[in-house]
Order: C-alpha cells, then structure tokens, then sequence
C-alpha cells in the first residue's frame, strides 16, 4: 500500500474514541468474575441487562471492524525515525490491532458462553494491551519531545484530503 501524507479525519476520531473505550472498558472490569458467575448461576441471556463492561468492549470491536476497513481503504502515512523504529512501529501497530479484535473477542466468548479458562486468557490478554497501547503512547510522546517529528500532531490534524 502507498504510504499517505497523514490520517483521515475519520481516522483521527476513530483512534481516539477506541483508545478512550479501552481504558473505560479496563476501568469497569472490576468484579466482572463475580457478575460472570451470577450471570451463569442465574442462566440469563447473555444481553440481558449486560453490566456497562460489555457494552463498551462491544463497542470497542465494532469500532474497530470499521477502522480496519477504513485503514485498508484510506491507507497511513510511514513511521518516522531509523530504520529499526520504523519496523518497531510497524510491528507495534500491527500488535494494537490484533488486541482490539482478540481481547473483546475473548471476553466475549467468555461472557456468552461461560468458558472459565478463556476469562483467564481475557484478563491476561486485556492487562497485556494497556501495557502495550501505554509502550505506544510513551513512543509517540518521545517522538516529539526528543525528535520534534510530526508523529503526534498527525493523530491531530488531519491530512489535506
Ligand atoms: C477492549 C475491551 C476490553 C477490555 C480492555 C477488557 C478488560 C478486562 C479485564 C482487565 C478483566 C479482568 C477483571 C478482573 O477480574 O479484575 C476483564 C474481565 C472480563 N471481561 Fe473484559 N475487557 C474487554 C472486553 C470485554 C467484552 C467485549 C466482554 C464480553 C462481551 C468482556 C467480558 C468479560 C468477562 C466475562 C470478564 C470476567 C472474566 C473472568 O474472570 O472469568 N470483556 N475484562
Ligand atoms: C488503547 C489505546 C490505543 C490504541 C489501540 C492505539 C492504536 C494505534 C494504532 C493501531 C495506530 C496506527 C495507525 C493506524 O493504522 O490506525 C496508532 C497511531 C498513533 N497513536 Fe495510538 N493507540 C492508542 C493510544 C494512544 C495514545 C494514548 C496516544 C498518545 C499519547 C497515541 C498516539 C498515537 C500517534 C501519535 C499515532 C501516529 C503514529 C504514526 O503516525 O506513526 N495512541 N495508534
């Protein structure tokens, strides 16, 4: 794929309404092992009155349908920085996308169908992503901070069209 100048508006909102439900959906996971069980001991339908958790990890992976298809049509620009940055980067983005589809993946399995072993792997997976989405926000901060490069202000202003 061609690399672009910079991000799409929609891009941009994308990036960062996923981000923001990510960490919301972290925020509200507490106890969620204890509403599993009620759930599963109270044999409920998996939506019926679903706790917010599930509603923004749900949201996260719609989201996040829609964003790989908008990446695959509106392209990204290339990483800055050596050669072995640029490859960190590529790696580490490819990484984020994997997570936003296998973590609300693996909740989701674990919540519908109540597979105890999956909720571990969900939990590990879910911990597992904020420490690599907070690697990424560290990169991108050193990026302009000690590069002063346009790495952070792409995921600002979008490119020209
Ligand atoms: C990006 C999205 C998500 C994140 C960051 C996330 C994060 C977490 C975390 C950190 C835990 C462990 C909580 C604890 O016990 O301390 C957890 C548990 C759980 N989550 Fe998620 N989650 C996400 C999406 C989902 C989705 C979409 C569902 C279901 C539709 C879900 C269902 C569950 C369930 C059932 C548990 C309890 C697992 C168990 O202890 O057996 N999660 N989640
Ligand atoms: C869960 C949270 C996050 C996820 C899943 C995530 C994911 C991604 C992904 C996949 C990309 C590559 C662009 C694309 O192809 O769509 C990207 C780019 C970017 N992200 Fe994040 N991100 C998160 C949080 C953050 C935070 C907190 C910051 C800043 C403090 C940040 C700053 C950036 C910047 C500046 C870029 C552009 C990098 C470049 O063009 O080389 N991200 N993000």
């Amino acid at each position: 794929m061609t690399p672009t100048t910079g991000y799409t508006r929609l891009q941009i909102a994308l990036h960062w309404t996923i981000a923001t439900l990510v960490v919301a959906a972290w925020l509200a996971s507490e106890d969620m092992d204890d509403v599993l069980e009620a759930r599963l001991d109270a044999d409920l339908a998996p939506l019926a009155g679903a706790p917010l958790h599930v509603w923004l990890g749900i949201s996260v992976l719609l989201l996040a349908v829609i964003r790989l298809v908008v990446r695959l049509r509106s392209g990204a620009p290339e990483p800055t920085g050596s050669p072995p940055v640029q490859l960190a980067a590529h790696w580490g983005h490819r990484l984020l996308y994997l997570l936003m589809f296998a973590v609300p993946l693996s909740g989701m399995l674990t919540w519908g169908a109540g597979i105890e072993d999956m909720g571990d792997l969900h939990e590990l997976a879910a911990n597992g992503f904020l420490l690599v989405a907070l690697g990424h926000a560290l990169a991108a901060i050193l990026h302009s901070a000690m590069a002063g490069d346009s790495t952070m202000s792409r995921m600002f202003t979008p490119r020209d069209r």
